[in-house]
């Protein structure tokens, strides 16, 4: 009897720790917020705090109507998009009003809708705090913050003050358990850049650890790549303001792509604004991606979806088939085998191609890149560019007649921001003359074999796979092969738009 007592004791604890929301299948749900925000007509103007809480308190309404739709859902931890409460284009002064004050804490150590007067000028903080017990969810919101400083700081801003891009998280009880200050800034001058990079992790009960990064941060080292490699986070909440910029980055297939490379799940909440090419947000998991591209609607989107707390394991789930309507990109994958192979016969190359050049020069993305068409309807490309050579085996599925080409690129990118490229790029052309490889394009009929690979510098490879409309497909098998980064697919199930290594040389920045 004695000795029973401790075992049982420990039993039950297990039990219970089995029967923890979320973990009694290493499932948890999670949620993103693509969104339509509402936008200053004017941001330059200089208002006051009373009209800035007026006008984010807009937006956070918005925010509170969707915590609750979560919450009935289930989730566990939702995500917003960057510069969702206050928007973008401000002036460093124009923008100061819609800041609030955020201290430099412990985590854990303030619960702003429980104690709202400890700190002043922290009236957004509080409602977010609020937003999170209401759901009783882990939520993670962008926000602009200030910090102020004085000549003790060599740093400081002639203002007096420090404005920054923030990221904040609250546990499902509302206290701030981390935050996180953007430190790769796209051109924002209305905020500073860090002095030290913020490395934001948190823990949660249901899933481990997460990291914390935002938007144009996803293309370089500090803090992202750290996170993963030196903190070891599985998971990765990622408010983003991205445009969308093909054939390289849409928003989607990055994502896609960091999910699969780090093996981790990516929670990607973007704005949605069309017109200014934002839309692309995600639950990518290293199995398969559930995802919302829509350049057409005006209609934001909540993702939901139930995924592994360890991404290595199992695929995804759809949180409930009602919830995931037609229109929404979602899938699991296998990756699949070839079912052609080598004896399928050689088709005629596409019909009306026009004259093809041996190779050529073609601008994409601002890059100058080298090309070399693909003229048959099967073959092998091998194509140099400064220390990087591609190699290509492709077989056509179609005679759509529309225009392929391989691209390689090894190069200081410097326009909207400095960073080195090494790519292997199969495109589609964005129209019927050459002169138009690597123009942005979105459709395409024709489906492919391919086995593209690169003899890379930098071990960072993203493997890139947009098909027609805007949709995802596993990259199929990638990895290192003797020197090699490669990613060969088959069974594609719409036409091929990209196809890329997009290598990051981060130490030649
Ligand atoms: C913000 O600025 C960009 C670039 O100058 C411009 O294209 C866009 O229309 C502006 N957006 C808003 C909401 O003012
Ligand atoms: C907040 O501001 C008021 C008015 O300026 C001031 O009296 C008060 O001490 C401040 N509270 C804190 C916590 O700083
Ligand atoms: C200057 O800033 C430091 C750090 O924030 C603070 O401790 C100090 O009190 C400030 N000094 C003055 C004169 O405001
Ligand atoms: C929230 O509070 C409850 C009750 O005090 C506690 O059991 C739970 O662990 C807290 N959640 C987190 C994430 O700390
Ligand atoms: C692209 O690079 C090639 C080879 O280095 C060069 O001849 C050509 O002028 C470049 N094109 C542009 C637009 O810079
Ligand atoms: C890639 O291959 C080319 C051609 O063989 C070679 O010149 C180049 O040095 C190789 N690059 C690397 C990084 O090994």
């Amino acid at each position: 009897m004695l000795g029973a007592g401790p075992a049982l004791g420990l039993l039950l604890l297990c039990h219970q720790a089995l029967l923890a929301p979320g973990l009694p299948d290493g499932r948890y749900v999670a949620a993103v917020y693509e969104y339509p925000s509402i936008l200053s007509a004017n941001p330059e103007a200089l208002i006051d705090r009373s009209s800035a809480l007026e006008f984010m308190n807009r937006n956070l309404d918005r925010y509170e109507e969707q915590v609750v739709a979560a919450a009935k859902q289930g989730v566990q931890i939702i995500v917003f998009p960057e510069d969702g409460i206050h928007g973008f284009n401000f002036t460093r002064r124009s923008i100061y009003p819609f800041l609030d004050f955020l201290p430099a804490l412990q985590s854990g150590k303030w619960n702003p809708c429980l104690e709202p007067q400890k700190f002043n000028d922290t009236e957004v903080l509080q409602r977010l705090s609020c937003l999170a017990i209401r759901g009783r969810l882990f939520l993670v919101a962008n926000l602009g913050t200030k910090q102020p400083c004085n000549g003790t700081d060599p740093g400081c801003p002639p203002d007096g003050r420090y404005q920054f891009n923030t990221n904040v998280v609250f546990d499902d009880n509302g206290t701030l358990v981390t935050s996180y200050r953007k430190q790769n800034l796209y051109f924002e001058y209305s905020f500073d850049t860090p002095s030290a990079v913020d490395y934001s992790i948190f823990e949660t009960p249901f899933a481990g650890k997460f990291g914390v990064f935002t938007c144009f941060d996803m293309l370089f080292f500090e803090p992202t790549v750290r996170l993963v490699t030196d903190f070891g986070v599985k998971h990765i909440v990622f408010p983003t303001a991205w445009m969308d910029q093909l054939p390289l980055l849409a928003g989607i297939e990055l994502q896609q792509a960091f999910a699969v490379v780090f093996n981790v799940n990516v929670l990607a909440a973007n704005l949605h604004h069309p017109h200014l090419g934002m839309t692309s947000s995600g639950i990518h998991t290293p199995h398969g991606s559930f995802w919302y591209h829509n350049a057409e609607s005006l209609e934001g989107k909540l993702i939901v979806a139930n995924i592994a707390a360890e991404p290595g394991d199992g695929g995804p789930l759809w949180n409930s088939p009602r919830e995931a309507p037609e229109s929404d990109g979602r899938f699991s994958w296998e990756d699949g085998t070839c079912e052609g192979g080598a004896d399928t016969p050689c088709g005629e190359p596409p019909e009306g191609a026009p004259a093809t050049p041996a190779t050529f020069h073609g601008e994409m993305m601002y890059d100058n890149f080298t090309f070399v068409p693909l003229r048959e309807n099967r073959g092998r490309l091998r194509l140099c560019a400064g220390a990087l050579c591609c190699e290509l085996d492709y077989q056509r599925r179609g005679l759509s007649g529309e225009l392929y080409a391989l691209g390689v690129l090894d190069d200081l990118h410097t326009v909207h921001g400095t960073y080195y490229l090494q790519v292997c790029a199969l495109v589609k052309c964005g129209g019927p003359r050459w002169d138009t490889c690597g123009q942005e394009t979105a459709r395409a009929t024709e489906k492919f074999d391919f086995h593209l690979r690169g003899n890379f510098s930098t071990s960072f490879v993203f493997p890139i796979l947009l098909t027609s409309g805007m949709t995802l497909q596993s990259p199929g098998q990638r990895g290192w092969e003797g020197g090699h980064y490669f990613m060969r697919k088959s069974q594609l199930t719409s036409g091929l738009v990209t196809a890329a290594l997009y290598g990051r040389w981060y130490e030649r920045d």
